[in-house]
C-alpha cells in the first residue's frame, strides 16, 4: 500500500492543521475551534525552562519542531515522510512554503504557512527516518516528544523500548495518541491488548513517572465541509533517576 504520509493531499492536510490560521482551519462559527492548535498544545507540556536538547519522533511537517525550538537550544525532527521532511526543511530555511487547501472536489484556494514568531530555525535538523530504527547516534533528550505517532507503527514497543535511553535523568517524555489501532498500520498482534493507557504504564514504568494524563481534541480539514475531529490522549512523563 502507498505510505499515506507521501500523498500531496496529506502534505495541505498537515500543513494547514500545523499552521493554518484559525479561519482556514475551521471556517465554521459552530465548528470544534477548540480543537486549533494541537501541535503547540502538546508541546505545552514540557516546563517552560530553558532546556539543552530536544526531540520531535513523527513530526509531520514541524510544527511542534518549532514550538520545542522556543525551550531548547538545539532540536531534532524526525519523520519517515520524505515530502513532509522536505516541507519542514524548506520552512526551516526560508521561513514559510506556500501550499493548496482544498476547498471541494477539484477547486483549490492557495496559503502560506510559516514559522511560529520566537521559534529558532537555526538550532532546528530535520531527518528522515524511522522511528521504530531511530539512529543510535542521537543521544540523550531533556525533552522528547511523539504525538499521534505510536499507533501509525507497525510495532510501538520497538520505539516504547528504546525511549529509556533518549531521554535524560530528569527529562521529560511528553506522548500523544488517539488510540487509533488499526490494521492498515499495526498488526493485531502489536496493538495493546488491554486499555492504552495501561499499556503504556506497563511498558514505560518504572523507567518513567506519570506526571500528567489528559484529552486534547485536534481537528484535520480535509475540505472545507468535511474534518476530522479527533481526541487524543496526552501523557507528560519524567525520566526517573
Ligand atoms: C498522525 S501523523 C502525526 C503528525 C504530528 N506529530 C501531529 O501530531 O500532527 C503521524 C506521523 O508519523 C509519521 N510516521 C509514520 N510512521 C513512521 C515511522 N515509522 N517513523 C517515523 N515517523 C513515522 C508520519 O509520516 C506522520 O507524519
Amino acid at each position: 500500500m502507498p505510505n499515506l504520509y507521501e500523498t500531496d493531499q496529506a502534505l495541505s492536510e498537515y500543513l494547514l492543521m500545523h499552521y493554518g490560521t484559525d479561519a482556514e482551519l475551521m471556517p465554521w462559527a459552530f465548528g470544534p475551534a477548540d480543537a486549533i492548535g494541537f501541535p503547540s498544545r502538546t508541546v505545552a507540556y514540557f516546563p517552560e525552562k530553558k532546556a539543552s536538547r530536544g526531540l520531535d519522533i513523527g513530526c509531520a511537517v514541524g510544527r511542534s519542531t518549532f514550538e520545542l525550538s522556543k525551550v531548547c537550544d538545539e532540536v531534532i525532527g524526525i519523520d519517515y515522510s520524505a515530502s513532509f521532511i522536505e516541507a519542514a526543511e524548506e520552512m526551516r530555511q526560508h521561513g514559510s512554503i506556500d501550499y493548496p487547501i482544498k476547498e471541494s472536489g477539484q477547486v483549490n484556494s492557495r496559503a502560506t504557512a510559516s514559522i511560529p514568531e520566537h521559534s529558532n530555525p537555526e538550532g532546528i535538523q530535520f531527518l528522515c527516518a524511522d522511528a521504530m530504527d531511530l539512529p543510535a547516534n542521537l543521544g540523550q533528550f531533556d525533552c522528547v516528544h511523539a504525538a499521534n505517532l505510536i499507533c501509525r507503527l507497525p510495532d510501538p514497543a520497538k520505539l516504547l523500548k528504546r525511549l529509556p535511553d533518549l531521554v535524560l535523568p530528569g527529562g521529560h517524555l511528553v506522548l500523544a495518541t488517539p488510540c487509533t489501532w488499526l490494521e492498515q498500520f499495526t498488526p493485531p498482534e502489536n496493538q495493546p491488548s488491554q486499555d492504552t493507557f495501561e499499556w503504556l504504564s506497563d511498558l514505560l514504568c518504572p523507567s518513567f513517572k506519570l506526571i500528567k494524563k489528559a484529552d486534547e481534541p485536534f481537528l484535520i480539514r480535509e475540505t472545507s465541509r468535511k474534518f476530522q475531529w479527533t481526541v487524543s490522549l496526552v501523557t507528560q512523563w519524567k525520566r526517573c533517576v
